[in-house]
């Protein structure tokens, strides 16, 4: 069998996703009721962490550890990977150690050149381009909220990132209507448009773009490595804050996302998180299950 990756919620068919989301119920289900579960006893993770990570890392960390495996953290500043050895020579090395390696860096050409040399399966943990775990995680939290979300109408709104990007992928995956209210010039990926644009829609009228949306979602106005653009994003970003009123002009039943970290005070009020129809707390922890339910797949294929 050949090695899987996922490094976008593209690598997976609608119905293998449909099944990580399901899966990662059950196993939130049987940890909560003190069932053990230990699929990967005697696995290790090696998880490259280029950038800062609070949820991703402790995520991946405890998953490996409920499921009876080990991680190892590894970062540029004590890896030779941070003195310049080649991607190539760090993959091949290794996938000849670990079961599997989880990659949080920058430019996202790194994760398909690591996962080109790698005999074992390799998780896009977030470049600047995408973070599909965080999706796994936000369509498991729909799903425990409000069921399906085939048909819906999800609202991105600001940055055109990494996160929008997989959002655009989803709306494919999991067939819902995305529209995303980004200011000029902070649209996302072009081409990525383009190619979904049977179901993805830019509306940079934010109020127009969230009436009757059954999902709003945003994140960062800068995401990590675009802090020396902070100042100039905060002026172009002002009238994307997510709130309570704006959370109002939704469908009644409507519910709000965030990766996090969240900036109060920036892209969504100070009271946003406050609010009962914020399940950011659910989306956090369900990183775990989610993840958990990836790691199982990819090391077992068992479903
Ligand atoms: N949402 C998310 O990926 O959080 P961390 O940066 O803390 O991992
Ligand atoms: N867009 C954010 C997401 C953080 C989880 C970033 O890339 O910094």
């Amino acid at each position: 069998m050949s090695t899987r990756h996922f490094l976008t919620l593209m690598d997976f068919g609608a119905d293998e996703l449909r099944y990580l989301i399901q899966r990662g119920a059950e196993l939130k289900t049987m940890l909560r009721s003190g069932q053990i579960h230990e699929p990967l006893r005697g696995k290790s993770l090696g998880m490259i962490f280029e950038k800062s990570s609070t949820r991703t890392r402790v995520s991946f960390e405890v998953a490996m550890t409920q499921f009876g495996g080990a991680s190892v953290f590894l970062s540029p500043r004590d890896t030779q990977l941070g003195r310049g050895e080649p991607i190539e020579d760090s993959a091949r090395v290794l996938s000849r150690m670990v079961d599997a390696v989880m990659i949080r860096t920058f430019e996202h050409h790194k994760v398909e050149t690591f996962a080109a040399h790698s005999h074992v399966p390799v998780i896009n943990a977030l470049t600047d381009d995408f973070h599909p775990c965080q999706l796994l995680a936000d369509m498991q939290t729909y799903a425990e909220h409000r069921g399906s979300i085939q048909g819906s109408k999800v609202v991105w709104v600001g940055d055109g990132n990494n996160m929008c990007n997989s959002y655009i992928n989803a709306a494919r995956c999991f067939d819902f209507e995305l529209v995303i209210a980004a200011p000029e010039g902070f649209e996302p990926d072009n081409q990525l448009l383009h190619d979904h644009s049977d179901r993805v829609r830019v509306e940079p009228d934010v109020h127009k773009a969230v009436a009757g949306a059954h999902l709003v979602v945003t994140d960062v106005w800068a995401s990590m490595g675009q802090e020396a653009e902070q100042n100039d994003r905060v002026g172009a970003f002002a009238s994307y804050q997510v709130s309570p009123a704006l959370m109002d002009e939704a469908d009644p039943e409507a519910i709000f996302m965030h990766c996090l970290p969240a900036h109060r005070g920036e892209e969504i009020s100070t009271d946003m998180l406050d609010d009962p129809r914020a399940v950011v707390w659910d989306e956090a922890e369900n990183r775990l299950h989610a993840q958990k339910a990836l790691l199982e797949f990819l090391l077992t294929r068992q479903g």
